[in-house]
């Protein structure tokens, strides 16, 4: 990526108009990451930004199979499907049969990748670093170094498979540590050949079901996503550690269980922030506005008192003015929260990064609801989960 790329990007995001997202693939990984952080930025952006932003987490464009399997050393499979099933930001997934005859998928990342993604990341913080010494007032107002520096760091995670096992091991002894103590009987990991794996290949069983993706518009039960929920909930609300990427592409759904794959994300938020999340949505399930807006100043890293807090209560209620007893369909939760955040900031509190992943995982949720159901009354379908998280005793991480 060039200046004038990157400057077109910048346009793209801060301009106003709706971001052209297969331009911004075009423009190569470091880019679609840029997209994706800002896709979260509804602080300053404008929520139809965001959202097409936000499309940036699925959306992919194929790269030729010879190429992806080029460096694949094919002896421990019997066949390897020619047509991927799934193109990912950094790679691509095909089905296989390993030699002693087990179904297997195959998660391989393109070696290209990584070198350019680098070469990029070098050049812009080459250009933040001489626009920073001509203008020196920029690295007071906000830290490019330090945000390119963040994204660098989390993709070359993601560049490296190893780093998703880690995550799926880390998941799963979660579960192992806290099923007895919660119903987590509808959650399943796929098996990982770890033997078979590497920095640029991993290989797990093959789940015969199907993606959540695939089923949300059709034959999705909405009790499935309710217990998507109970799951998914409990990760974040009681354990304060959970799958950080649980979009409907990253969930498989089989013989009645739920499966966690693509692991590779995990988010991580302080006891402050997941209980002050809970209290918050137990206030909001019953329509309690004052107390939220307690509850949310109270999952501040820096709150706000007297009559600051006052305002930001009034705006708080009026924000929430057409909320009572309507569906997902009617209004948005992703939308309410990100207004919520954002009057949150605007009226001075400061949240911790680990909000960001909840935020994500938020909107996830409420678009699966969206597409399964949109006649839910979510807040109050949650109301006995919320029960069941502030009964459950719990393991951490
Ligand atoms: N174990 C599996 N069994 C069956 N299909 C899988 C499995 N793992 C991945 N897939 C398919 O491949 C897609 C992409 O896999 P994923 O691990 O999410 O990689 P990516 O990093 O590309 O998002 C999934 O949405 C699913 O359709
Ligand atoms: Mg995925």
């Amino acid at each position: 990526m060039n200046i004038l790329s990157f400057l077109n990007l910048l346009r793209m995001i801060y301009g106003g108009k709706k971001p052209d997202i297969v331009k911004i693939q075009k423009m190569g990984l470091l880019a679609v990451k840029i997209a994706q952080v800002h896709a979260l930025r509804i602080d300053f952006l404008s929520e139809a930004t965001c959202l097409e932003l936000s499309k940036l987490y699925r959306a992919n464009i194929p790269i030729k199979t010879e190429d992806a399997l080029k460096n694949l050393n094919r002896a421990p499979f019997s066949s390897i499907d020619e047509k991927p099933i799934a193109t990912a930001s950094v790679g691509q997934v095909y089905r296989a049969k390993l030699v002693s005859g087990e179904d297997v998928v195959i998660k391989v990342i393109k070696a290209d990748f990584k070198r350019k993604f680098e070469k990029d990341v070098a050049a812009l913080k080459r250009l933040f670093k001489f626009v920073i010494f001509f203008y020196p007032k920029l690295a007071k107002v906000f830290d490019p170094i330090g945000i390119i520096e963040h994204i660098e760091e989390y993709t070359l995670k993601e560049l490296n498979l190893n780093n998703e096992i880690e995550g799926h091991d880390l998941l799963y002894s979660l579960y192992e540590k806290n099923k007895r103590l919660y119903d987590l009987s509808n959650l399943k990991f796929p098996r990982i050949y770890r033997e078979l794996s590497s920095e640029t290949v991993m290989v797990s069983e093959y789940i015969p079901g199907k993606t959540f993706d695939e089923i949300l518009d059709r034959d999705m039960d909405y009790s499935r996503l309710l217990l998507l929920f109970k799951i998914h909930g409990f990760f974040m609300f009681n354990i304060g550690t959970f799958h950080g990427d649980i979009h409907p592409g990253n969930l498989m759904y089989h013989d009645e269980k739920i499966y966690f794959i693509d692991t590779g994300a995990i988010g991580r938020v302080s006891p402050r922030l997941s209980s002050g999340l809970l209290n918050f949505f137990d206030a909001l399930s019953v329509y309690d506005y004052e107390r939220c807006a307690l509850r949310l100043n109270e999952m501040a890293e820096t709150g706000i008192a007297g009559r600051a807090f006052d305002r930001f209560a009034d705006k708080f209620k009026r924000l929430y003015s057409d909320f009572r007893g309507k569906s997902v369909g009617e209004v948005s939760l992703t939308k309410k929260m990100m207004e919520t955040i954002k009057l949150g900031v605007h009226s001075g509190m400061s949240f911790e990064k680990g909000m960001f992943s909840i935020i994500k995982s938020l909107m996830f949720l409420d678009g699966m609801v969206l597409r399964c159901n949109p006649q839910a009354r979510l807040m109050e379908d949650m109301r006995q989960f919320i029960a069941e998280f502030r009964g459950a005793v719990h393991t951490g991480s």
